[in-house]
Formats: structure tokens, C-alpha cells, sequence
């Protein structure tokens, strides 16, 4: 006679093993959680660092840290003036250094990524070498572990033409730092433009406090659980009838 198994059935078995895996999964707001999830599908259909070999995507525990999803940099590059073959490209808060390894898909002068989290620096250098292939310009790398404020009062590109990239790197205080310190660039004749990534009112009020600057393009993903990622303002202290091709679609 075949002996019977009191055990739980092998259907139950498997749903009691996926209850557990999702009891023990961290506990976040249900809110966060989707917009985690909308985050991770974006990047595995970006699939940047799959195809580069790189390491850009991971958060570092204790850091605010995030990398550009490639379709918002692409959107944000459709809408700057060109040429750029004189202008310096500035990520304020270049983590591990996903904008900057972007970046050097157009012919920037230079390409100058501030950051000032050792590991998420050592990081970028690493990113920055596996990236390039060995006749890339690595030349126009300046890869710096500063703060940001430091490096706009002390080292601030002299070029003519300056498109500064923020991927809310840091609080508003510091953004009216940055900002204050440009200002006299500006005054100067250089054009800064500035890409800013999720947009908030914030930064709204910081550079509404500057004369000089204005909108030039805006764009925000009909997804709105994506604007986090994917929304952007380009603002300029160039006349607006300098070369920009219009906003983003
Ligand atoms: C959201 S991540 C953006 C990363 C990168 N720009 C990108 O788009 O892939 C913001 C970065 O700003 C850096 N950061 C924050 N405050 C900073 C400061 N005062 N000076 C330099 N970097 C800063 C953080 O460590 C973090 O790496």
C-alpha cells in the first residue's frame, strides 16, 4: 500500500516559498516601491551597463545616489544649442558617472564630472576606463572629488559656452551657493546653460532669483510616476534665439 504523505503539497510548498520571499523583502511605502520598480524597468531596458561593462546603476547605501536613465540624457542633448565643439560640459554631483560617460557621445571640449563621495568617485575612474576604448579622447576627462561649491568658486571652466548638468544633487541652500557663483561667469559673457533633472520648485525659486537665466525648454513624461526620472528644465543665460532646436518631444 503506498504510504501517505502528510506534508504539504508541493502547490502549497510553492506558495508559501513566494510568501516568504515577499515577507522578507524590506518594508517601503507602497508608493516608493512602484516607483523602484518603475525605476528598475528603465534601466534594464536601458541596459547601459550591460552593453558598456560598466557599474553605474547600483545605489551605495547612505548615499543619495541615482544615475540618468540614457532616453532622459538623450531628450536633454536633442534640446541643447549646438555646436558644443566649444563647450565644456559640468556634472555637479557626477557619482559614479553615467552623464559624463554619455556626455563623451558628443564633442564636448571637455567633460568635468565634481563629486564628493570618495567611493562613488572611485567608481566613475573606473567606469570612465572600462567606457572609453583605447583611442577615446580621455584627454577631455577631468574627473574631481570636491564639493560642488568648492569647484564653482575655485575651479569653474573658462570656457565660452558651459552647459552645467544637475541631477538633484543637493539641497536648494547649496544651489543658491552654486549659482551666486556663476552669476559673475555670466556677467562675463560666458553662456552657462543648465539641464536639470526632475525639476522642482525649489530650484524654480533659485533661478528665478537670477536675471540673467531663463526657460528654454521643459519636458515632463506622460507617465508621471516617471517624472522623477525622466522630467527635465534647460535653462539658459544665452538669448533665446540661439541655437536650440525647440522643446523636447
Ligand atoms: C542623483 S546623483 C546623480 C549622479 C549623476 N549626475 C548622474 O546623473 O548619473 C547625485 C550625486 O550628487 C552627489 N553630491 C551631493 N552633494 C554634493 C556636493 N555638495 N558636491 C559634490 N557632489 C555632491 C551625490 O553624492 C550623488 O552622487
Amino acid at each position: 500500500m503506498a504510504k501517505k504523505n502528510h506534508g504539504p503539497t508541493p502547490s502549497l510548498r510553492r506558495r508559501l516559498g513566494r510568501w516568504l520571499r515577499v515577507a522578507r523583502r524590506p518594508w517601503t511605502w507602497p508608493g516608493n516601491r512602484r516607483r523602484e520598480q518603475r525605476r528598475r524597468a528603465l534601466e534594464s531596458k536601458d541596459g547601459f551597463d550591460a552593453t558598456h561593462g560598466t557599474e553605474t546603476t547600483a545605489p551605495l547605501p547612505g548615499l543619495n545616489y541615482g544615475a540618468t536613465p540614457v532616453r532622459t540624457f538623450r531628450r536633454i542633448m536633442e534640446a541643447i544649442p549646438t555646436p558644443l565643439d566649444d563647450c565644456a560640459f559640468v556634472d555637479l554631483g557626477s557619482g559614479k558617472g553615467r552623464a559624463l560617460l554619455l556626455a563623451s557621445e558628443h564633442p564636448f571640449r571637455t567633460i568635468i564630472g565634481v563629486e564628493h563621495s570618495p567611493e562613488l568617485h572611485a567608481v566613475a575612474g573606473r567606469n570612465l576606463a572600462k567606457f572609453l576604448p583605447p583611442t577615446g579622447r580621455a584627454d577631455r576627462f577631468q574627473l574631481r572629488c570636491e564639493d560642488a561649491a568648492d569647484f564653482v568658486s575655485t575651479s569653474w571652466p573658462e570656457a565660452d559656452d558651459v552647459l552645467l548638468f544637475l541631477y538633484c544633487p543637493f539641497p536648494s541652500e547649496l544651489l543658491r551657493q552654486v549659482c551666486a557663483a556663476l552669476q559673475p561667469h555670466a556677467e562675463a559673457g560666458q553662456r552657462i546653460s543648465i539641464a536639470f533633472v526632475n525639476p522642482n520648485r525649489h530650484m524654480e525659486r533659485v533661478f528665478s532669483d537670477w536675471p540673467q537665466l531663463h526657460c528654454l525648454a521643459r519636458f515632463e513624461p506622460p507617465d508621471q510616476a516617471l517624472a522623477a526620472y525622466e522630467s527635465f528644465a534647460i535653462y539658459s543665460t544665452g538669448s533665446s534665439t540661439d541655437s536650440f532646436p525647440g522643446p523636447a518631444r
